[in-house]
């Protein structure tokens, strides 16, 4: 299966100030990490957390990007600048951004056409609703999300997407999805990435399960075959819990 990668999501926390302290904190927490690690950041803080990374083992991400390589679009950052930075990741179609601020299926796609395009590594994130969970269309949503963000994306693209299943209804509410019911969601995404490439290529995608991933739950989550890694927010802004998440991810 994929290769295992943790992933903290700071959302709409810390200024640049704190975001340097944090990752400082977080630094020699996680330098023996068997796993990837990642801080997806606020875009004020990416210069720091640039500056406070080098020379660890700790990626950065953005939190979203506009689909323009640049132009009207007052407010927006493009994928190349985040490029041009030097970050290596970016979160896209998060359910905050889906939910709050009109982010679509199609607009998803569209800034994961210009983050592959820009050379970005995205950390695609799908999930569903508790209605729709409740009405038993859980695979139908999260089927029709990642089929229509990969539309235009190559197999060989395809090592560069990293899948965030993440039901909504366990974000930030201390509700974690049971570890059956991250994996048989995390196994049926593998198994349309399966039939959207093949085999091969969908096995070597890694899925995380992010939604009330803490300290706590993450070594029975990140135990299940198809959950590859975490997308964390809360327990990302605690150092120690942090630390305990990414050393249950081997
Ligand atoms: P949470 O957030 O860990 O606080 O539930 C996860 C996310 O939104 O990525």
């Amino acid at each position: 299966m994929g290769k295992y990668i943790i992933a903290g999501n700071w959302k709409m926390n810390k200024t640049p100030a704190e975001a340097k302290e944090l990752i400082e904190a977080i630094a020699p927490l996680v330098k023996d990490a068997t796993c990837d690690v990642i801080v997806g950041v606020p875009f004020v803080d990416l210069p720091v957390a640039l500056e406070a990374t080098r020379g660890t083992n700790i990626g950065v991400a953005a939190q979203n990007c506009h689909w323009e390589k640049s132009g009207a679009f007052t407010g927006e950052i493009s994928a190349d600048m985040l490029q041009a930075m030097g970050v290596g990741y970016v979160i896209l179609g998060h359910s905050e951004r889906r939910t709050y601020f009109g982010d679509t299926d199609v607009t998803v796609a569209k800034r994961t056409r210009a983050a592959l395009d820009a050379g970005l590594t995205v950390i695609l994130c799908v999930g569903e609703y508790l209605e729709q969970r409740e009405q038993g269309i859980t695979s139908e949503v999260v089927d029709m999300q990642v089929k229509v963000a990969l539309g235009g994306v190559s197999r060989e693209e395809l090592s560069r997407i990293i899948i965030a299943y993440e039901p909504v209804w366990a974000i930030g509410t201390g509700r974690t999805a049971t570890d059956l019911q991250a994996n048989e969601v995390c196994a049926h995404i593998r198994g349309t990435l399966a039939s959207l490439y093949d085999d091969e290529a969908a096995k070597a995608v890694t899925i995380q399960y992010g939604g009330s991933m803490n300290a706590g739950n993450a070594e029975s989550l990140l135990a299940q075959p198809d959950v590859d890694g975490g997308l964390i927010g809360g327990a990302s802004l605690k150092p120690a819990d942090f630390a305990t998440i990414v050393a249950a991810a081997k």
